[in-house]
Formats: structure tokens, C-alpha cells, sequence
């Protein structure tokens, strides 16, 4: 190994094997939604986001083949230049009416969304104030848009407010960002009380409500539960519960507008292939349809949690909090061996000293497969 860039990557692996903290994809063959095969082996995963088993959904499926049948397997272009393809309108429209929005924009995925929607309306001399455990994509467009960025504490209404006060007068606009539901907690933000801050502040608010759609508020998302908050921009994912790929905001008209003249992740990528848009617009006809299979989730997720005493799941996602690394690959080696796929996971993804066993639940999961994972973790949480 000679040359420094080799070297250098290699030095950096070593120091987070060191740390437990190396980490490389495994080729896994999901074969029906929560049923994978990993190494020859067939177990039960509770680590995929297609909570409601819509990515192999038949409908799903045939209306991404027929998609690529009619307009081919690729977008060809940015949006704003030819690739435009039909579905996005109709996408769009339909994810602005589950969302009680005048407008909506599609975007490549949701971390494109995030890191093209923020900088559009914030940049230097403006504040943009983050909860601590808002996910990656909303730091990163808050990085990239050269605002002043503060974080205030995970739910903490009063530290919002105080964070807000004592920067206020410097700054220009103003952005509150968090997402609806978190990521590797599950648990929802207070998006009303949040957004009577933001308000009274003359703040703007995103949320992110990647893990909502489909699971909370009868499908609608977080913002369901909160009927009364005002919330400017709603961001989310096409990648969780809906089953394929993509990402979307959904706001006033101009807002919606502004973003496809500005947003740099749209302007400057190819547009979303049309499988992935037909596939959504299928998907969410699901969702809108069958209520059953939205409540599935949070019900089996609840069925855990209960089964362990745990405080009630709020959304299909449970965290079970271990503390070190090591513990965390431990716990989920372990029952990986009884055939259960739960990911360890470690920093920089969640806090130092938070390493955690994150399981979520999908419609799929039969309920003795629940039962038997909460018998496999009950050791690991009384330790
Ligand atoms: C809260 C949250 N926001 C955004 C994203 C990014 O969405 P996408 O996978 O569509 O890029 C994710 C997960 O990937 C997420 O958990």
C-alpha cells in the first residue's frame, strides 16, 4: 500500500474496528417484505422500513413495470429540462391531498429533499434551530445553507424558545426543522407546541415525517395527530412506508414553485425514474384503502411492548437502548442466531453511549414472531 489515500482510508478503518464501529452493507435477499435470506439463511427481519409490505405488493410491482413499459427505465434528464414525465404530476397532486396541501414536489429521495428544500430558504445570516436527534439529511441541508445552525434539545418546547429569543434579533429568517416521527427512537415530536413557538416567533416550520406516512394518522402521517398545528413545509420519504424510492415536500403553491426554480437537488439531478413515481402513486392507493393493513404496524409494535413492559410504542419503531457498541453487536449476533434480523445500531447514527438495538415493525410480522422477539430481547433489557 503506497499510496497516502489508501493509506489513509485504511488507518481510519482500523481506528473504527477498533472502536466497534466498522461497518460494511450484507447482501440480503428480502423475499417477501419481513422474511430475508442473509448468508444461505432465512430469518425474520425487523430492520426494514416497508412497514406496510408494499415494496412486493402486486399492485405496487405491476404498476412499476407498466411505467417503465411506457416512458422507459430512466427520467433522461433534470425536470426542469425534459424530465418531467407524466406520473409526476399526478404524484404530486395525490401527496398533496393526503396532506392537505395546496402543492407538493417530488424530489429524488428523501435525503435530496432535505438538503435542497433547506438551503432554498435559509442561507448566511439567517438561523435555522434543529431538535438534537433530527436525522442526517436535515443536518446536512442545514450545513449546506450556510445559516447559523443551533440545536435545541430532543422535544423541548421551552429550549426551542429560549434558543429562539436569544438569537432573534441577529438574524434574518428564521427555520425550525425536526422530523414527525424519529428515526431511531420512534417516538413523535410535539408538533403542536412546536409550531405555536415557531409562530410566535415568526419562525418557519419542516417537519419530516419520513416514518409517518403510512403508519400515523390513519396513514396521513404525523401531522394528522395535530390538527391544529401549522407546519409550512412537510417533508417526506417514498423509501419507508410507501414501499420504493423518492422523496417529497408538500406546501403552499408559491412555496412548491420556488423550490423547483431553486432547490439545487432538483434542479441539478435527473428526475426520478418513472417506476419509482408509478409504484408511489400505487402505494399510497393502498394506503388510502386499506385501513387494516396501516394499523398493522403500531399494533404489533404495541403488542411488543407491552409484552415487555416497555412504554407504549408510538410509532412502529422501538428503540432498545444498550449503551456500548460491543452490546449492541452482541445482542443483535444473538438473535441473529434465533433467526431474527435486528441491526445494531451504533454512532454517528445515534449519540455516543447509545448504541441500540432499533426493531421495526411492519404489517407483515406474524405475531408469534412478535412474541418470540420480545422473549429474545427481555435478557438484553434487564441486563
Ligand atoms: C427521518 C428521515 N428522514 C429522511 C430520510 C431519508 O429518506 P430517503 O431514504 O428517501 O433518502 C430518512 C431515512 O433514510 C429518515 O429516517
Amino acid at each position: 500500500m503506497s499510496d497516502t489515500l489508501t493509506r489513509f482510508a485504511q488507518a481510519k478503518i482500523d481506528g473504527l474496528a477498533a472502536r466497534s464501529l466498522a461497518r460494511a452493507p450484507r447482501p440480503t435477499f428480502r423475499q417477501d417484505g419481513v422474511w430475508v435470506e442473509r448468508d444461505g439463511r432465512r430469518m425474520i427481519s425487523f430492520s426494514c422500513n416497508d412497514y406496510l409490505g408494499l415494496s412486493p405488493h402486486p399492485a405496487v410491482k405491476a404498476a412499476a413495470v407498466a411505467a417503465i413499459e411506457l416512458y422507459g427505465a430512466g427520467a433522461g434528464a433534470s425536470r426542469l429540462v425534459t424530465g418531467d414525465h407524466p406520473l409526476y404530476a399526478r404524484l404530486e397532486a395525490k401527496l398533496a391531498a393526503l396532506k392537505g396541501c395546496e402543492a407538493a414536489c417530488v424530489f429524488g429521495s428523501g435525503y435530496l429533499a432535505n438538503s435542497g428544500i433547506i438551503p432554498t430558504f435559509v442561507g448566511p445570516g439567517d438561523l435555522i434551530a434543529v431538535d438534537e436527534l433530527a436525522h442526517a439529511c436535515i443536518w446536512a441541508g442545514a450545513q449546506l445553507s450556510g445559516a447559523e445552525v443551533v440545536a435545541f434539545r430532543h422535544n423541548e418546547v421551552a429550549d426551542l424558545a429560549a434558543k429562539l429569543d436569544a438569537r432573534r434579533p441577529a438574524a434574518g429568517r428564521v427555520l425550525v426543522a425536526t422530523d414527525g416521527v424519529f428515526s431511531m427512537d420512534g417516538d413523535i415530536a410535539p408538533l403542536d407546541a412546536l409550531s405555536a413557538v415557531a409562530r410566535s416567533r415568526d419562525a418557519w416550520l419542516l417537519v419530516d415525517d419520513a416514518h409517518g406516512l403510512g403508519v400515523i394518522g390513519g396513514g396521513a402521517g404525523a401531522a394528522a395527530l395535530f390538527p391544529g398545528a401549522h407546519i409550512d413545509l412537510q417533508m417526506g420519504t417514498l423509501s419507508k412506508a410507501v414501499g420504493g424510492y423518492g422523496g417529497y415536500v408538500c406546501a403552499t403553491r408559491p412555496v412548491i414553485d420556488f423550490i423547483k426554480m431553486r432547490a439545487r437537488t432538483l434542479v441539478y439531478t435527473t428526475g426520478l425514474p418513472p417506476a419509482c413515481a408509478a409504484a408511489a402513486l400505487a402505494a399510497l392507493d393502498v394506503i388510502e384503502t386499506d385501513a387494516a393493513r396501516v394499523a398493522a404496524p403500531l399494533t404489533k409494535a404495541r403488542r411488543f411492548t407491552a409484552a415487555l413492559n416497555l412504554p407504549e410504542a408510538q410509532s412502529a419503531i422501538v428503540p432498545i437502548l444498550l449503551g456500548a457498541a460491543e452490546t449492541a453487536l452482541a445482542a443483535s449476533a444473538a438473535l441473529e442466531a434465533q433467526g431474527l434480523l435486528v441491526a445494531p445500531i451504533r454512532p454517528p447514527t445515534v449519540p455516543e453511549g447509545t448504541a441500540r438495538l432499533r426493531i421495526a415493525f411492519a404489517a407483515g410480522h406474524p405475531d408469534e414472531a412478535v412474541d418470540r422477539l420480545a422473549e429474545a430481547v427481555r435478557p438484553w433489557i434487564a441486563r
